[in-house]
């Protein structure tokens, strides 16, 4: 499976701040935004990854991440001339996905919960061995702004929205998504949105067409937030710097990750540690190659 992540994008809903700067270099707490998705690739066990990104935010990402040997992985770059929307994200990736399955995150998703590397693996596989999609589902108190999915009293998926009116659920589809080959095929065939936007959530549409969609629930224990608005990305920062100041242990490290899959050695995370200088981002990451 390749994973995909989205990166481009206009930003608009956090001008001015984003007038100058991608989105997804902001800091949510002490690392970059793109940080948190690309961890969630990799706890899957995602080893190569597209960077969807705005022709002129290529060079930032490439000077923030390379060509990802430094974690072990295989990071490439894919330029989406215009953001066309979340599916259109698909059809950038198209040649990098070939004929394989795909993991598509939206770069301003963050994810933190019990057991998450083993929701992720499960999915993968999943996928992987019977084909179909695989996309999650989380309680949320504004659902007009997400993707929305309203299931029978057995629990059985009967429709997905786009930012909804009058949203028959509670339920957001997350921006993280498990598919087989065939996304490709419906990314083709589907037609914009009134706002103008090719939508993943008419991809899931087409999934559940043929009965091939599933969707699993995020529960209480889960924190998700889409940093795209001004709270929401306040919010992603406060949380993160809570749960890591009273655990000790940190959200979305990416060397870490890389380390503990065993993509790095413990001496190249040294290395890595020295080159964050006296941060206690990089003293973390000595800590951990001392274990
Ligand atoms: O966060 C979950 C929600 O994400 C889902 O519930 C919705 O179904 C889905 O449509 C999406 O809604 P948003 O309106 O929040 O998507 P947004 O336009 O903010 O884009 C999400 C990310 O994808 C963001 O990091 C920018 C990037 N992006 C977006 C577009 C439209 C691209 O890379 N290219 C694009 O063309």
């Amino acid at each position: 499976m390749k994973g995909v992540l989205l990166a481009g994008g206009s930003g608009t809903r956090l001008y001015p701040i984003t007038v100058a700067i991608n989105k997804h270099l902001l800091p949510i707490y002490n690392k970059p935004m793109i940080y948190y998705p690309l961890s969630v690739l990799m706890l899957a066990g995602i080893r190569e990854v597209l960077i969807v990104v705005n022709p002129q935010d290529e060079e930032v990402f490439r000077k923030l991440l390379g060509d990802g040997s430094r974690l072990g992985m295989r990071i490439q770059y894919a330029i989406q001339e215009k953001p066309r929307g979340l599916a259109d994200g698909l059809l950038v990736a198209e040649d990098f996905i070939g004929d394989d399955s795909v993991c598509m995150i939206l770069g301003d998703n963050i994810f933190f919960g019990h057991d998450l590397p083993n929701i992720l693996r499960s999915a993968k596989e999943e996928v992987e061995s019977e084909g179909g999609a695989v996309v999650f589902g989380y309680y949320v108190k504004d659902p007009q702004r997400f993707g929305i999915v309203q299931f029978d009293e057995r629990g059985k998926v009967i429709s997905i929205e786009e930012k909804p009116e009058n949203p028959k659920s509670n339920y957001a589809v997350v921006g993280l998504y498990f598919y087989d080959n065939q996304a490709l095929s419906y990314a083709k065939e589907i037609k914009p949105s009134p706002r103008g936007e090719l939508e993943i959530t008419s991809v899931n549409q087409e999934y559940l067409k043929r009965g091939s969609l599933k969707v699993k629930i995020l529960g209480r224990g889960f924190a998700w937030f889409d940093a795209g608005t001004y709270d929401s990305f306040l919010e992603a920062g406060n949380f993160v710097a809570t749960i890591e100041n009273k655990t000790g242990l940190m959200i979305g490290n990416i060397e870490e990750i890389a380390y503990r899959n065993g993509w790095i050695s413990k001496e190249k995370l040294l290395e890595i540690a020295d080159t964050l200088r006296n941060t206690s981002y990089g003293e973390y990451l000595k800590r951990i190659a001392n274990e």
